[in-house]
């Protein structure tokens, strides 16, 4: 096992990872210059960065949906392998992968189903994660019926019900409003108190970052390289709403938007 700087199990490693889309007739995009960074066992780290930085791909990329082009990524000291998903990883999108054809229950069992767990053990497992979500009464509503929290709450559970040890978020809550996504933020921490994943969770919201995260990976805008790596101290369990009212909150704010703001600058300077 590979040991990170203070002893603790590095689970996921990324070395020099880099992605260019395309090629052939001089359409290459780069996307991902030669990342390289660790997430401990338990550890939750935001990854931040303007749009079109290249956070979706390199998520992508853990998760094995896409082929690297180069450097390396191992999980558990094993190459990640393009299309073989790895049982242990969740992954949960941007935007709400509910399918609207089933109904709460059977969105969120829908992993359960597809393993063959019988019936009577999934209804207790959806039961008891639908409970945890605050979505008691939901059970037999169809997404459309349903709020943007609701549907995101649902897309999360269904994920969460397969136990994933490590939990890939691709800004789960970008297209909630504030309140929303504060509830939202609580639930995650509530979670992640009890199951402490290893987690990686993309966003271009600061302070969501640091409400959720132990660390904070900065990229360059495009082609995202890796910038700058803020500790993120503040003691747990966190109030996602008291937390932010504190001057250490603000402080560590102040001191990242620096960094961030130079990228996003330059993102909006290049059009
Ligand atoms: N399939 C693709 N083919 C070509 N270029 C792509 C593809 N997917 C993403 N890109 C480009 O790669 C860059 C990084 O994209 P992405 O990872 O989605 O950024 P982010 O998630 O940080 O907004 C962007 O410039 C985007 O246009
Ligand atoms: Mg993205």
């Amino acid at each position: 096992m590979e040991v990170a700087g203070d002893g603790a199990q590095a689970r996921i490693v990324l070395k020099d990872l880099t992605k260019i889309y395309g090629g052939g007739s001089g359409s290459e995009v780069p996307a991902v210059d030669t990342v390289s960074f660790d997430v401990r066992e338990g550890e939750f780290v935001a990854l931040i960065g303007p749009s079109g930085c290249g956070k979706s791909t390199i998520l992508n990329m853990v998760a094995g949906l896409i082929p690297i082009s180069g450097g390396e990524i191992l999980i558990d000291e094993r190459p990640v392998v393009t299309g073989t998903p790895t049982p242990k990883v969740g992954y949960v999108f941007q935007r709400d992968t509910v399918y609207p054809w089933r109904t709460v229950r059977k969105n969120i069992g829908l992993g359960l189903e597809l393993n063959g767990v019988p019936k009577a053990e999934r209804e207790r497992q959806v039961a008891e994660i639908v409970g945890r979500a605050g979505l008691d009464g939901f059970e037999d509503a169809f997404p459309i019926t349903l709020s943007g929290g609701m549907r995101q709450r649902v897309s999360l559970m269904r994920t969460l019900i397969m136990r994933p040890e490590i939990l890939l978020m691709d800004e789960p809550f970008g297209a909630l409003d504030t309140h929303t996504k504060l509830e939202m933020h609580k639930l995650l921490l509530e979670i992640w108190n009890q199951e402490q994943q290893t987690v990686v969770f993309v966003t271009h919201d600061l302070g969501e970052a640091l409400t959720l995260s132990d660390k904070i990976i900065v990229l360059s805008a495009r082609p995202g390289r890796l910038k700058e790596i803020f500790d993120v101290p503040f003691e747990r369990p966190r109030d996602a709403v008291s937390l932010r009212e504190t001057p250490e909150f603000s402080a560590l704010f102040s001191k990242i938007w620096h960094s961030l703001g130079e990228e996003f600058r330059r993102t909006s300077a290049e059009g």
